[in-house]
């Protein structure tokens, strides 16, 4: 049987409030074999390198953080509470158990320097990296902890740490200025009978919210492609795409 949630399921909301769920682990690859110890989902990985080398930031921007196991999250957060204090510690790291790290879909990224602060990686919001910024939603990639969300993400602002969530997603996320908690109760609460329907590239996606712990079979898509991604709030997003 399928398990009801897998954590490389792009739309997984992973918070404060919701912990990371009990479920197999995703096939992890190396971002880039010059780093292979910074590991992501498969997808996520394929997308972020696409993404580096659509604006030729190959040399320039460095992963520094990937997929985390619990114990190392837990170790990370052992060590920078003792190091930084209690405050710090809220604001840039999630409770073991409460990170996105943990799902392989989450990755912080460095501009490359001689020394790279593994917390808060410097990735400035010009040059290279702006451009990286510009162009991470076509590749399925948001900011995850936007400036002036930090009430709702519960997390500082972190220009470093990006989340994939797929492409028509993170273009809308992108378009109409949400966090993934927003976007997630916006399809909850007004898209479950009608879906949201956008245009990415030359395909038309639908997206659609179903209620439930049962993983939807996806027969109800006239066998269009079909993603379905639990959302860990209690139900599922399929999207559908011509
Ligand atoms: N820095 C992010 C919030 C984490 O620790 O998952
Ligand atoms: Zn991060």
């Amino acid at each position: 049987m399928r398990a009801q949630i897998q954590t490389a399921d792009p739309l997984l909301l992973v918070n404060a409030a919701h912990s990371i769920p009990d479920a197999s682990c995703p096939e992890l690859i190396a971002v880039d074999p010059r780093w292979p110890e910074v590991l992501l989902a498969q997808r996520a990985a394929a997308l972020l390198n696409a993404c580096i080398r659509s604006v030729g930031g190959e040399e320039h921007i460095v992963p520094v953080s990937g997929w985390r196991s619990r114990k190392e999250q837990q170790a990370i957060w052992d060590q920078t509470l003792a190091r930084e204090g209690a405050v710090f510690t809220r604001q840039y790291v999630a409770c073991p158990g409460h990170s996105e790290h943990e799902t392989g879909l989450a990755i912080d990224l460095g501009l490359a320097a001689p020394e790279i602060d593994f917390i808060r990686p410097l990735f400035p919001y010009d040059g290279v990296c702006g451009a990286f910024r510009r162009r991470a939603a076509d590749f399925g990639f948001i900011l995850r902890y936007p400036a002036g969300k930090e009430e709702i993400t519960g997390i500082a602002h972190e220009p470093w740490h990006f989340r994939y969530v797929g492409v028509p997603h993170a273009q809308l996320m992108v378009r109409l200025g949400l966090t993934l908690e927003e976007y997630l109760l916006l399809l909850r609460r007004d898209h479950t009978r009608r879906p949201l329907t956008t245009q990415a590239g030359a395909r038309i996606f639908q997206i659609q919210y179903c209620r439930g712990t049962d993983r939807p079979n996806g027969e109800d898509t006239q066998a269009l492609p079909c993603q379905i991604s639990a959302d860990n709030c209690g139900g599922f997003v399929v999207t559908t795409w011509r």
